[in-house]
């Protein structure tokens, strides 16, 4: 694994991810109260509470549909040969289906007869071998069907799950500070599921559905066209019925949606929080406040229930009244001579299967619905582009000295508030500088500019005279490396963990590695020492223990370029003490960047710098500046006040 996938996690690790379960809906309204600012390559699909936006303009909606329909095709053409089959085969099985009443039909009106008549058993032998053959020849394509849809649907959703992702992987970190894990986690999840129960099942039962109406519909007419004028009579009510019953239950089934979306939000709040919970004693406000919106949810569903409750029955009364019209208007056609009992029978069928997918049908509207949003959303994160993107004509910088240099450069995440307004700085390689300055004067921005989680707005940053834009990412990434204070422990040994920082590390490495940085006792005393898995019980390490861990991770990486931004905060004095040590050696040869609060770490440094709004405002060796009477002067004398 390189550096780079090494480090976004880091990075990214403090972002709320609790939400993995919540529906969209859920996570998305997380995500809107916690960022304001909508990406701004893609049109936001959501609205002022986080909730799905349907108030899209003209424009945006096609645009939203041409290209969730682009992202549909691109899914679509690999399997091209695929789905002409599919088409072939369901519609063959549809027709075989839709074929057995009509021979019904031919045999009482034909084959019967000629037995009684002329004792010819030819023709009766013949029509029921000859349903047989279709009845299993339905079966048996009806099964290659299923198989051929699902196969087809599974690798469209293979697809698209390995791109998202790859792609979301891809992105630069601004994407992941304002797109927050819980709502990438829905789009990979809920999204993706929506999408998986079109495919799989509402999808089938549109295209089978309709193929077999439209049979029906065709056989009945070629059988008896009288009986087809009732049957196009009664579509006129059941049209009706399900325009009504579409645009009931769009509204009622988002309303189901996002009432669920409420109950999972306040329930994964809760259990996220549940040490404020409990130490601040929330317990009977979140009773009375989730109490109110499980009954939300539960009025919600019933509204649907009732919504059935009224369609079903006046579907069957539908069928039932069209089957009756038939066999009145059929059965006195017979008694006219008009018609024989065999045909009669057969339309009967016709007309009674004819309304048996119409529910389908009507549920498949719903299906479609929030699987075109899924997709819209999808393919809004999939349009995205890394806003720090790789080199067109990278530059190769192997064997870097360190040296870093600041020109010129202002920075701002976000139009209104400018963090680094002018900024020159000049790093010789192998100096060893230690950033300090208050709360928010934009220490970590430098840090993340220098490995390049940002670009800077104007100006440039370099790495031996190389803009870090068209440096090598590879090489980028092995030459610089940040460690955070949020020390992410991936799945696995304590040994893998540390490894991150080089594959491949023989354990020899690793072991030097966690013992230049203290870490070495503490992993010896765990259940399994090296190999102990972290995610178990006995694995579990603190805070501070992370952090060594981490820290043994980027000594194993050995970078030119080291920043560590408060990546000690988390120790006691002795382990800091003893980092330290082992910082000294490391350090000795590398270009290091130290963002603390504690200013013991400053004893180690060539060179402080004090950093205030952006700017820097003291720039010189510890003891110059310790001499002197500026903002580290008093710092220092305060800190050193406090160990007395
Ligand atoms: N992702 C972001 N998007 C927008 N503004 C940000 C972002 N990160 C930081 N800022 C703003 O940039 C300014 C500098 O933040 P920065 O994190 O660099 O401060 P810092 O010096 O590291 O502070 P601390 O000592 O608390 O870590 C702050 O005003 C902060 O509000
Ligand atoms: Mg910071």
């Amino acid at each position: 694994m390189s550096q780079q996938e090494q480090q976004l996690p880091v990075e990214t690790a403090a972002q709320p991810s609790g939400a993995a379960s919540a529906p969209q809906e859920a996570v998305d309204e997380q995500a809107a109260a916690q960022s304001a600012a909508p990406i701004t390559a893609s049109i936001t699909t959501l609205g002022v509470r986080g909730e799905e936006r349907d108030d899209f303009t003209k424009a945006e909606s096609k645009r939203l549909r041409r290209r969730s329909l682009a992202l549909l095709g691109s899914l679509a053409a690999p399997l091209k040969a695929r789905l002409v089959l599919l088409a072939v085969v369901v519609v063959v099985s549809t027709a075989g289906t839709v074929a057995g009443p009509a021979l019904i039909a031919w045999g009482i009106d034909n084959a019967l007869p000629a037995v009684l008549d002329r004792n010819d058993w030819v023709p009766a032998f013949g029509v029921v071998a000859t349903y047989i053959v279709v009845a299993i020849a339905g079966a048996v394509l009806t099964a290659w069907y299923t198989v051929l849809a699902a196969r087809i649907s599974q690798a469209i959703l293979f697809d698209l799950r390995k791109r998202v992702f790859l792609h979301t992987q891809r992105l630069s970190l601004e994407f992941h500070e304002t797109y927050t894990s819980g709502r990438i986690i829905s789009r990979q999840t809920s999204d993706l599921d929506s999408i998986r129960e079109l495919l799989d099942s509402g999808l089938n039962q549109l295209i089978q559905g309709v193929l077999y109406m439209v049979f029906t519909a065709i056989a009945l007419v070629a059988l008896d066209p009288t009986s087809g004028l009732v049957l196009a009579v009664s579509l006129v009510p059941l049209w009706f019925l399900i325009r009504w019953f579409q645009s009931n239950s769009q509204t009622l089934f988002r309303a189901t949606r996002v009432a669920s979306a409420r109950v999972i939000v306040h329930f994964v709040e809760t259990m996220t929080g549940i040490r404020a919970v409990q130490a601040f004693r929330k317990e009977s406000r979140n009773r009375d406040e989730y109490g109110g919106y499980v009954e939300d949810y539960r009025v919600a569903n019933t509204k649907v229930f009732n919504l059935f409750g009224t369609f079903d029955p006046v579907l069957v009364l539908i069928g039932n009244a069209t089957l009756a019209a038939v066999v009145i208007v059929g059965g006195f056609r017979i008694v006219g001579g008009s018609l024989e009992v065999g045909a009669l029978l057969a339309v009967a069928l016709y007309a009674k299967r004819f309304f048996d997918p119409a529910q389908e049908l009507a549920m498949f509207y719903n299906g479609y619905q929030s699987a075109s949003a899924a997709m819209e959303k999808i393919s809004g994160v999939l349009e995205e582009r890394p806003s720090v993107p790789d080199p067109v004509k990278p530059t190769r910088l192997a064997d870097a000295s360190g040296k870093m240099d600041f020109d010129d450069v202002v920075f701002a995440y976000n139009a209104d508030k400018v963090v680094l307004p002018a900024f020159d700085l000049h790093i010789p390689a192998g100096q060893t500088i230690a950033l300090v300055g208050s709360t928010g004067a934009g220490k970590s921005t430098l840090a993340k500019l220098m490995a390049r989680f940002y670009d800077p707005s104007q100006g440039s940053v370099q790495l031996d005279g190389v803009d870090l834009r068209e440096l090598d990412t590879k090489d980028m990434r092995r030459a610089i490396v940040m460690v955070t204070q949020e020390a992410y422990l991936f799945s696995g040994s304590v040994a893998d963990n540390i490894a991150l920082g080089k594959p491949g590390a023989s354990r020899e490495e690793i072991e030097r590695a966690a013992k230049a940085v203290g870490a070495h006792e503490f992993i010896m005393a765990l259940p399994d020492g090296y190999d102990t898995d972290v995610n178990k019980r006995g694995g579990r390490v603190s805070a501070g223990q992370r952090q060594l861990l981490s820290f043994a991770r980027a000594f194993l990486a050995d970078p030119k370029v080291l920043i560590l931004d408060e990546a000690t905060a988390s120790l006691d004095i002795p382990s800091e003490r003893l980092v330290q040590e082992g910082l000294e050696t490391l350090l000795a040869d590398r270009t290091a960047v130290i963002i603390a609060h504690r200013l013991s770490t400053v004893a180690i440094a060539h060179r402080v710098l004090v950093m205030e709004h952006g700017r820097i405002v003291e720039d010189g060796t510890p003891d110059d500046l310790i001499a002197g009477t500026g903002r580290f002067a008093q710092l220092h004398a305060a800190w050193r006040d406090s160990l007395v």
